[in-house]
């Protein structure tokens, strides 16, 4: 059977990466699905991925509007029946120099938003060993967070939706500069991450109830630190810093892990990290 892969911010940083590790191991038959929102900047990418005996196609795709997540999905499934591999990868970035109530906005709708839409209609859309891989970080876990805020992510209770408005609620208090005195973190990355590992773990638990021989994955990974242009303005020494290519090879490794090894998990370098 042929495979599909989407990978989504993969025109540059760490999706490109993924791109030319997927690209390594898909052969003649097998689809890659190059989601960005600059469609241009991802014929220019596709230029670089050489050596390949899959087919590799650039699609739009703005992860924080749900439409166009839906049109990929339709197209996708229209064409093939199913999908085999989503690494959910795009993501905005934050920069140091902009007051967060100005950004905090546009980051959880595209990082938490976008993750949820990815989740919601890319899961019931995977083949048998499908798997989602949703790329989110080591400070994706409430050891980040202060105590009193952790019931907020009681991912044993609640619903996505749930999570979804306690990241509605977070961008006000920021937009409104009340979050530290609430006790939120000062960094945005800390509870976007947290929230975006939440939806994750909550989203795999769907997948306990089905038949074992579907072997469905639905997990998140950190890929430590890479050396990209969201990453570099906020760590001065990127000596130990992975390479895209380098950090994608650790990613990809997990796709012959079975469901039962992964699902519900965040793991960075084949380890599975605490939540809690
Ligand atoms: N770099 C690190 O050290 C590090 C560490 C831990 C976790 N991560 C995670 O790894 C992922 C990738 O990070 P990165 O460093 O590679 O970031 P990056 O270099 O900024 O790349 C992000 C990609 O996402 C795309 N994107 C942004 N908004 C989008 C939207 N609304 N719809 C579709 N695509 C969109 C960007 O497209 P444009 O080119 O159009 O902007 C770009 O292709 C993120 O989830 C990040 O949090 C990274």
């Amino acid at each position: 059977m042929n495979k599909v892969a989407l990978i989504t911010g993969a025109n540059q940083g760490l999706g490109f990466g993924l791109v030319q590790k997927v690209s390594e191991i898909y052969g003649e038959g097998d689809f890659i699905y190059l989601g960005v929102r600059r469609t241009e900047a991802g014929e220019e990418a596709l230029k670089n991925i050489k050596n390949t005996k899959a087919n590799l196609e650039v699609i739009y795709i703005d992860v924080s509007k749900e439409e166009t997540i839906e049109e990929v999905k339709s197209t996708i499934v229209k064409k093939h029946g199913g999908i085999d591999l989503i690494l959910s990868n795009a993501a905005a970035r934050i920069s140091p120099t902009v007051p967060n109530s100005d950004q905090v906005e546009n980051f959880v709708q595209t990082n938490n938003m976008g993750t949820y839409y990815m989740l919601k209609h890319f899961q019931p859309t995977l083949k048998i060993n499908g798997k989602i891989i949703v790329i989110a970080s080591a400070f994706g876990s409430l050891l980040h967070l202060d105590a009193n805020l952790h019931h907020l992510f009681n991912i044993d209770a609640m619903s996505c939706d749930e999570i979804n408005k306690v990241m509605q609620e977070y961008v006000d208090d920021v937009k409104s500069e009340t979050d530290e005195s609430k006790g939120w973190p000062q960094w945005i990355n800390i509870p976007s991450k947290i929230g975006q590992v939440a939806l994750t773990k909550i989203a795999a638990k769907k997948e306990t109830g089905a038949p074992i021989e579907r072997n469905i994955s639905v997990f998140a990974v950190c890929p430590g630190l890479v050396d990209t242009d969201a990453s570099r303005p906020f760590f001065k020494n990127m000596h130990e810093a992975q390479s895209p290519y380098e950090a994608a090879q650790h990613i990809i490794a997990l796709i012959d892990k079975s469901a039962e090894e992964v699902t519900g998990k965040l793991i960075q370098f084949g380890k599975e990290l605490p939540w809690n």
